[in-house]
């Protein structure tokens, strides 16, 4: 049998429905500054989606485009003055930046309350004890996902492939959060498909396209697909191969369509949060 299709659009656009509904009903003024430096086409796809989304939530965005040979000092000057500026509530520096500056000095620069992303080390430190403001979007999307299927977390297996900071990490912490029995997976993982067809819940997060295969699904289960892999011709594919786990799983997100647009809804969530906790 066919699994549902969990679709990633139409949740996102009511997440970022109710954010703009939020913003109108308590008169919020809200802004977001969006950081690109040098020229990656993908980064530019997603700071151009993110500019759409504010502009429909009524979110005002100051976008920054800097040139690649930008210093690493001038980019921190950026982000001070982007901390001191009381119109700007969010600040997000798009990754990955070019080689010569160092992401790391770079986030831990970023004040905390006005960390959208939630990729600093004290909103890290806070989700890992369950007492946080910002959510990181890609996992937060996910967790909606999940609960719009209406398959509750709570005592079920858990398996996360992909131990990344701004994914797998997180992700694995909000399922616990949720009572889940969470595994994470990666690449000295032995066994993976064995562990994989142990879970209630699958988040790939790998970066590999067509990495998960039917026979690492268990019939039924709720299949989240974190992957968004260029292939040479051009197409946008998964780390789930689609045709054949959709045959097995109960649930699946499409790429693309599914977690992709989540991401943004969430960041606008966390913006207007940020905007509310510094009123
Ligand atoms: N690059 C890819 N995903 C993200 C994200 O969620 N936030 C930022 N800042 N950069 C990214």
């Amino acid at each position: 049998m066919a699994a549902n299709i969990i679709d990633g659009k139409a949740i996102s656009a009511a997440v970022k429905e109710q954010v703009r509904d939020e913003i109108a009903h308590e008169e919020l003024k809200v802004g977001l500054a969006v950081v690109i430096v040098g020229d990656d086409p993908a980064s530019r796809v997603y700071v151009n989606n993110k500019k759409k989304a504010c502009e429909f939530c009524g979110i005002k965005s100051y976008e920054y485009a800097l040139p690649e040979e930008t210093t690493q000092e001038a980019l921190l000057e950026l982000v001070d003055t982007l901390n001191a500026d009381a119109n700007v509530n969010g600040i997000l520096v798009q990754l990955p930046l070019p080689e010569h500056l160092d992401e790391k000095s770079v986030i831990e620069r970023i004040s905390p309350n006005k960390d959208v992303d939630a990729f600093h080390e004290s909103n890290v430190g806070r989700i890992m004890i369950g007492n946080y403001s910002f959510l990181p979007c890609t996992p937060a999307g996910c967790m909606e996902l999940i609960h719009s299927t209406g398959v509750e977390v709570s005592g079920k297996e858990c398996v996360v492939i992909g131990r990344s900071n701004i994914v797998g990490k997180p992700m694995a912490m909000l399922l616990l959060h949720e009572n889940g029995t969470v595994t994470v997976c990666h690449s000295k993982t032995r066994n993976l498909a064995e562990v994989c067809r142990r879970a209630d819940i699958l988040v790939a997060a790998v970066g590999r396209p067509n990495f998960v295969t039917a026979d690492m699904v268990k019939p039924g289960a709720v299949v989240i697909d974190v992957g968004i892999n260029r292939l040479d011709n051009g197409k946008l594919c998964g780390d789930v191969k689609f045709d054949e786990v959709s045959e097995v799983a109960g649930w699946i997100t499409p790429v693309p369509g599914g977690v992709g647009p989540m991401t943004i809804a969430m960041l606008m969530r966390n913006t207007v949060t940020a905007a509310k906790i510094q009123k």
